[in-house]
């Protein structure tokens, strides 16, 4: 595949879920057939993101000839964390794309819930903390019967990593974590690149305009100055370097303009000095997930949730 396929994706949010701000299924749809019309092929959604169905809709009525141009990712919610539900759930998520098979299944976070409905925020009293044992088995289950081509996790620090690593007998083949030129992530590069775990970037412009995410990224100086001297907005110089770092790039936007904007970031580079510049942003964890923390939960510190990489 071209390079823009292969490392390029679209993360629409979905509707009906309580917290994350709405967005109609129908303008999910679109936002997407409009991506795939431009060369989008990799897409991310989530269980919990309840845009599943949308996606589904728009791969069905989009121009792709075949099921091989695409790459689909979904996620395993903490609610289905448990080794029996791991199975039913991805069959689910099947359905409401009306695929045979994703391409990488992620456990969405380093914990579970108590079964039943998708609750977000998390309900803090409902939190259990996450059997990697058991419910790896499961995820690698579903890869061997070829329900997905890959399996991961997302939002793992390097110590969790070790201890999935240390009871996988398939290793996880991607994380997906926070990065973006305020969130550099660089000890976990580091430690992937040696266990051979293919990071994806999510929020790489920061997520402004969520209850997660922050402006901060989009409103930095220095991106701005490197983007002003190259002609290129704030959004290209983060996609750029997140792409420059060999990480795969989940960039959202429901605007065509800025959907069509977010792929023009593979006829130029960024130059050592801007690299330099950007190596020296102050650090700045943006979605520490502080609602996962609590006394009587699995996660009573951020330090804990971390693992130090905060
Ligand atoms: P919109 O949908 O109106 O384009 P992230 O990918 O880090 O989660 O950030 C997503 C947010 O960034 C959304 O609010 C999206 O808004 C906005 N966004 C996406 N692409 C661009 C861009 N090229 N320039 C400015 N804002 C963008």
């Amino acid at each position: 595949l071209p390079t823009l396929q292969k490392t390029l994706h679209h993360s629409p949010t979905g509707n009906g879920h309580s917290s994350v701000p709405f967005v109609a299924s129908e303008a999910t749809k679109l936002s997407i057939l409009h991506a795939i019309e431009l060369g989008y092929r990799h897409f991310d959604t989530a269980a919990v993101y309840q845009s599943e169905k949308p996606l589904g809709e728009a791969i069905r009525l989009g121009s792709i000839k075949s099921r091989y141009e695409l790459f689909i990712t979904s996620k395993l919610w903490c609610t289905d964390a448990h080794h029996h539900l791991v199975l039913p759930a991805l069959r689910q998520t099947l359905q409401n794309l009306q695929l045979e098979y994703l391409d990488l299944y992620l456990i969405h976070f380093p914990v579970s819930s108590k079964p039943g409905e998708y609750v977000f925020p998390f309900r803090t009293e409902e939190l259990l903390p996450l059997d990697i044992k058991s419910v790896w088995e499961a995820m690698e289950e579903c890869q061997k019967l070829g329900l997905t081509k890959s399996i991961g996790v997302s939002n793992f620090s390097c110590k969790k990593l070790e201890k999935l690593l240390a009871v996988a007998k398939i290793p996880p083949a991607v994380n997906q974590v926070e990065m973006n030129p305020l969130w550099q992530q660089k000890k976990l590069i580091e430690f992937c690149k040696e266990k051979g775990i293919h990071i994806t970037a999510y929020s790489p412009l920061g997520a402004k305009g969520t209850p997660w995410g922050t402006n901060k990224v989009m409103e930095c100086e220095v991106l701005k100055e490197i983007g002003d001297a190259r002609g290129k907005t704030v959004a290209q110089v983060c996609l750029r370097w997140v792409y420059e770092q060999g990480v795969s790039v989940l960039v959202k936007s429901f605007n065509k303009e800025r959907i069509k904007q977010n792929l023009e970031i593979f006829d130029w580079t960024l130059s050592q000095e801007d690299l330099q510049k950007i190596e020296l942003i102050p650090q700045h964890r943006g979605n520490p997930a502080l609602g996962v923390i609590s006394n009587e939960g699995p996660y009573q510190s951020l330090e804990d949730l971390w693992d130090g990489e905060i």
